[in-house]
């Protein structure tokens, strides 16, 4: 049987017949709807009264989850069963973040103490790094970080980096990070020229160790602290590279040194991996205090995930409303939208932890599915896209759920007055904009009839996820809430979402056509549209 069939997704059916009669603007009459439809836990709290949802709706959709056993696959995830199928493997990012003194057994054996060990082994990096005691060949201390890594290996660090640049918890010297993932090497070739050798350091990220766009940007850079130097390669790879990966062999015979290496493991899905070795980048920006409170603030949200009931449980809340949203009220576009120029990575981090995760059409066993599944996910620093595609949110055809993301408190600790105010003006302008789009309304001139061109329909749900202020703490929660809310979907939708399969035939296809390309005869056959484009492109080399 699939959901489909389940009397609570007939109930809901019938339930989402009669909601889209509503209005959100006449939804929003009831003086009680924001007591009774927004929930708190820690420094978060969420405001559904703007979804197009009432308190029957959440009743039907908590029987949804139960329907699909969502408190069975809580416990499974936080087990350690191996429910990334297609990999045979479990899926314990949260064993990251808990607590030192617990257990968890995978194989027979204790993956928290491991969890510890690598934590410790990573604050060691740290401290020599921040201290100024990690070299150079030159024998300088390192001043200068770059990250080369690519989707889970590189969107979560950066995003974080940025996110919590301001949070310097105990954290020794300034350095300086830079991220570099793309294959075409745009970034290094930004970089490079500014860089002093002597002081950079590399951390070759890949959980893998295989993936062709880090591997070719971590030879470029080690060709050119090769070139710069004049020193051997023995002497480049122990002063300049770390490694982070969850396959040692391989890292070793790219040439990271023993000591250099920190490892995590299959059972971390790369997208879900920033709590690992992979946030080193984090721990150097914000020191390994502000990393751990990171941890914390991932943990209290796990916590809150594993006991808190169905109809107050904030991950199971927002998951059960966007399915709510894609299966009944026909919506397949989500706005990821922050109010804060800090968070501006959200948007293309949750582009991979939602799409990646659950941009699947076939169930756990394979089977195909006849509903809808993730809808796309795009997004930009909201007052930023206000100038942008908001037009479109106002005023197009095209129905979207968006998530506004923002903090109560900022600048508090300055005495800029001006910045507090630009806060201020920030705030009023995320309230403003979930406000019309909630209840729409027109531009009015004079009395008179209001043309089209001016009207706003409204109705466009909306979440708004307010923070107390942005922490380390906070954003570990924030970025839990919505590892949880994906898997809370997945069950739902019974899909797997810790594999990604969809991304690996682009892998091979590519490899077929670097010969071609490179004019080396190559017997496979491509489309028509593939070989007109290679001879153009060969036309065009040949001119230069
Ligand atoms: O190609 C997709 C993917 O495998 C992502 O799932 C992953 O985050 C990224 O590539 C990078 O992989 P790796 O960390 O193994 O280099």
């Amino acid at each position: 049987m699939t959901i489909t069939s389940s009397s609570s997704w007939q109930i809901l059916q019938d339930h989402a017949q009669q909601m889209q009669h509503s209005h959100l603007k006449e939804l929003l009459l009831d003086e009680s709807r924001f007591k009774t439809l927004s929930f708190a836990h820690g420094p978060l709290l969420i405001d559904f009264s703007k979804q197009r949802i009432d308190q029957h709706t959440l009743k039907h959709l908590v029987e949804l989850a139960k329907t699909a056993d969502l408190p069975g696959w809580i416990t499974r995830l936080f087990n350690g069963d191996p429910i990334n199928t297609s990999e045979a493997r479990p899926a314990l990012h949260t064993a990251l973040r808990e607590q030192a003194q617990t257990s968890l057994e995978v194989g027979g054996h204790n993956i928290i103490q491991d969890v510890q060990t690598n934590l410790s082994r990573m604050e060691k990096i740290v401290e020599r790094i921040h201290s100024g005691q990690w070299r150079g060949y030159a024998g300088e201390p390192i001043d200068t970080i770059v990250n080369i890594g690519v989707g889970g290996s590189d969107l979560g660090p950066y995003m974080a980096c940025s996110a919590l640049r301001g949070a310097r918890v105990n954290a020794g010297r300034h350095l300086k990070v830079h991220f570099v993932s793309s294959m075409d090497g745009s970034e290094l070739a930004d970089i490079l020229g500014s860089l002093n050798p002597a002081t950079t350091l590399f951390i070759v990220s890949s959980k893998s160790f295989t993936t062709i766009d880090t591997l070719s940007n971590a030879h470029t850079a080690r060709k050119w602290l090769r070139d710069a130097s004049g020193v051997n390669d023995t002497i480049i790879n122990r002063c300049h590279f770390i490694g982070i990966s969850a396959n040692p062999a391989k890292m070793s015979s790219w040439g990271i040194a023993d000591d250099n290496q920190l490892e995590f493991w299959d059972w971390i899905g790369g997208r879900y991996s920033m709590w690992s070795a992979i946030g080193l980048p984090i721990a150097l920006r914000i020191g390994m205090d502000g990393f751990r409170e990171m941890l914390q603030g991932a943990h209290s949200m796990d916590q809150h995930f594993l006991s808190a009931p169905l109809n107050e449980n904030l991950p199971v809340l927002l998951g059960l409303i966007g399915v709510w949203n894609v299966n009944f009220l026909d919506i397949h576009a989500h706005a990821i939208l922050p109010y804060d120029g800090r968070l501006i990575h959200l948007p293309a981090y949750l582009e991979q932890l939602e799409m990646e995760s659950n941009g699947k059409s076939v169930n756990r066993v394979g089977e195909p599915l006849d509903y809808r599944t993730c809808p796309v996910l795009w997004g930009e620093v909201g007052p930023n896209a206000q100038h942008a595609f908001y037009q479109l949110l106002h005023q197009g055809t095209e129905s979207v759920m968006c998530d506004f993301i923002v903090s109560a408190r900022r600048y508090e600790k300055t005495d800029n007055e001006s910045l507090r105010s630009q806060h201020t003006l920030t705030l009023a302008n995320c309230l403003a904009q979930s406000r019309i789009l909630a209840i729409g309304s027109a531009v009015q001139q004079n009395d008179q009839p209001v043309p089209g061109h001016k009207q706003y329909h409204g109705n466009q749900p909306s979440t708004t996820l307010l923070l107390d202020e942005l922490t380390p703490f906070s954003f570990g929660s924030l970025i839990a809430l919505y590892e949880h809310k994906v898997f809370v979907q997945s069950v739902i939708w019974d899909i797997n979402p810790f594999d990604q399969w969809g991304v690996e035939l682009g892998k091979t296809m590519a490899t077929s056509l670097l010969k071609p390309l490179q004019h080396q005869a190559s017997d496979s056959e491509f489309d028509p549209s593939t070989h007109g484009l290679m001879r153009h492109i060969h036309q065009q080399q040949e001119r230069s």
